[in-house]
């Protein structure tokens, strides 16, 4: 029983139902596919059932307490873990330079909002972690509801959320973990641990680095807040399927022998590109996030170098270095072209 298996199931019924397209008229033809999955939320089709399944299923695989399908991004689960967490003048603590959800969480709650700051890394131009002592002081000082980490950061800088949890539920504080970019890790050993095991929310992304498409996501719940009512404030009831049911392949993807081969040898393919390019300094905790830079040349020149030059597009620049991020889709000979960084 799957989402997908709705697909499948075949009618004589007629529907004088939502969607109205009927998976019939499709205005933009090159989506026929996404048209008749499209479907509608009766009673026929059992989606909001066979939805259910599909995250219970998942919550098996990451085992974590529940698990949901996001349609709006980690944004969405930002959100509503915030939403689920602090009621209004509840103490929120977030990165000073956080994605912009965070703040925009704290807002929605009518949370009281405190920055901390992070370690600044002048040698790389990137923010470093927070220290587990650090970490405990901070909670300490301002004794928040709740306190929002990213890990991995941009640039693949991960936490040692194992310790921060052990101290925030000693303390009684909610940790949110914002892992949008680390989607991967829960299915490679090779990759950082996962936060899914450790933190009371976990947000991912899929489409960052996961193979998924724009804007699919995941929450991941290991606590016994309300996150089903939170979702539900700040939803649709016009859910879409077809987005749906790619979530769904999606985290069985990763979860296959299939799956976790691609992973590895993304991973693979990564160490093999950086041991021929002795004259390039890479930095961070997660291999898949190719954070460079090269003695004499600043991280914008290298970008302009790399855009210029090779025809290569990074992700982010700062003064220092350049990121490159890789995931599913990063084949073996779009990397090779990273060699071309040898000529530096
Ligand atoms: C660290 C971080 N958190 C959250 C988000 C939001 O993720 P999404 O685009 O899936 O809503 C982003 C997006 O860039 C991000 O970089």
């Amino acid at each position: 029983m799957s989402l997908l298996s709705i697909l499948k199931k075949k009618s004589n019924k007629s529907f004088f139902t939502t969607p109205s397209h009927s998976g019939q008229f499709f205005i933009l033809h090159k989506f026929y596919q996404w048209y008749r999955a499209d479907i509608s939320e009766i009673d026929f089709y059992e989606p909001q059932k066979k939805l259910e399944q599909a995250e219970e299923y998942a919550a098996k695989i990451y085992g974590t307490k529940s698990t949901n399908f996001l349609t709006n991004g980690s944004t969405s689960g930002i959100i509503a873990s915030v939403l689920a967490s602090c009621r209004p003048n509840d103490k929120l603590l977030i990165w000073s330079k956080a994605h912009k959800c965070h703040r925009n969480a704290g807002i929605l709650a009518n949370a009281e909002i405190i920055e901390y700051e992070l370690p600044y890394n002048s040698e790389w131009g990137i923010y470093e972690k927070l220290d587990v002592l650090e970490f405990e002081k901070l909670l300490l000082k301002h004794s928040p509801k709740a306190i929002i980490i990213t890990s991995p950061s941009y640039e693949g800088i991960v936490s040692d959320i194992k310790s921060f949890s052990e101290i925030s539920k000693r303390l009684g504080v909610i940790l949110i973990v914002d892992e949008a970019h680390g989607a991967l890790y829960p299915f490679s050993e090779h990759l950082p641990e996962s936060a899914v095991n450790y933190a009371d929310f976990i947000v991912q992304s899929l489409h960052k680095t996961a193979g998924g498409l724009n804007p699919t996501a995941l929450l991941h719940c290991n606590c016994d807040l309300n996150i089903k009512k939170a979702l539900e404030l700040i939803s649709t009831t016009s859910p879409s399927y077809p987005m749906l049911m790619t979530i769904e392949a999606n985290i069985k993807f990763l979860a296959s022998k299939k799956g976790k081969k691609k992973i590895n040898e993304l991973i693979n393919n990564i160490k093999n590109i950086r041991t021929k390019l002795s004259n390039i300094e890479f930095y961070g905790d997660d291999i898949t996030k190719i954070l460079i830079k090269k003695q004499g040349i600043s991280g914008f020149k290298l970008s302009e170098i790399l855009y210029d030059k090779f025809n290569i597009e990074d992700e982010k620049t700062n003064e220092k270095s350049t990121m490159l991020v890789t995931g599913l889709g990063t084949t073996k000979e779009k990397l090779i072209k990273l060699t071309y960084l040898i000529k530096l």
